[in-house]
């Protein structure tokens, strides 16, 4: 599938299939952008307000964090594990030769992007439509994967390189302290993003 040339009646179908497609993981990235504050703002905004949800319900929260704001989520993460160390829950060797490199790699980019989610908004329309009320938590995170998913791919197609984390439990606490973010915001994601200084890794594609 997929190997066949065909047309298409839009030019930007093949642009938007092209940016599908490149795509990556990158994991090398450093604290520099490729275009304005501004710019990645309008793209996390977008990303937030165009995304659809089920029944339009919104209910994703996102905060954009650049610099020494974005160096501040792994400063607490970091933290965090530190404290799973002391307590003898981490191997003091693992965090030191592998899990703390990797947060430091983190803390070297340009900004985080952390999506969260809102289910305490959905408690009106589980209410109105009882039937689906195991749906709306789902669905809520579905939405919010749609938009991490959007930012990602605008991040990179205009230069970046990102990677996606999921630090949650660990983090949040602080995470929500430092940033006064109200309590029925449940984090999910953190996006990681800067400028590439490494080539993702190797990827093999599944064909069926
Ligand atoms: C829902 C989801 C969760 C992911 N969680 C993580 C994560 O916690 N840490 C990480 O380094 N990568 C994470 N990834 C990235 C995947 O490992 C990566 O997308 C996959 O290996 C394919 O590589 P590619 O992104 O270069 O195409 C996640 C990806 C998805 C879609």
């Amino acid at each position: 599938m997929g190997s066949t040339a065909v047309e298409f009646k839009n030019a930007a179908t093949s642009t938007l299939l092209e940016l599908v497609k490149n795509r990556r993981t990158y994991y090398g990235l450093k604290g520099e952008s490729p275009i304005s504050d501004d710019a990645i703002e309008r793209i996390v905004q977008d990303s937030v307000l165009h995304v659809p949800s089920s029944f339009n319900t919104q209910t994703s929260r996102v905060v954009l964090l650049l610099k020494e704001e974005h160096q501040k989520v792994w400063d607490i993460a970091i933290k965090a594990i530190e404290g799973l160390v002391a307590a003898g829950h981490v191997p003091k060797e693992s965090f030191e030769t592998s899990t703390k490199p990797k947060l430091e790699s983190f803390r070297a980019a340009y900004g985080t992007v952390l999506f969260f989610v809102d289910y305490e908004s959905l408690a009106p329309i589980k209410e109105k439509f009882a039937i689906y009320a195991d749906k709306f938590d789902p669905f809520a995170l579905e939405s919010n994967a749609m938009s991490q998913y959007f930012v990602w791919l605008a991040l990179e197609s205009e230069g970046f390189g990102a990677n996606l984390q999921h630090y949650s439990p660990l983090i949040d606490e602080e995470i929500a302290k430092t940033w006064g973010l109200p309590a029925s915001w449940k984090l999910d994601a953190q996006l990681v993003f800067g400028t590439p200084t490494s080539e993702p890794g190797e990827k093999a594609v599944r064909s069926y």
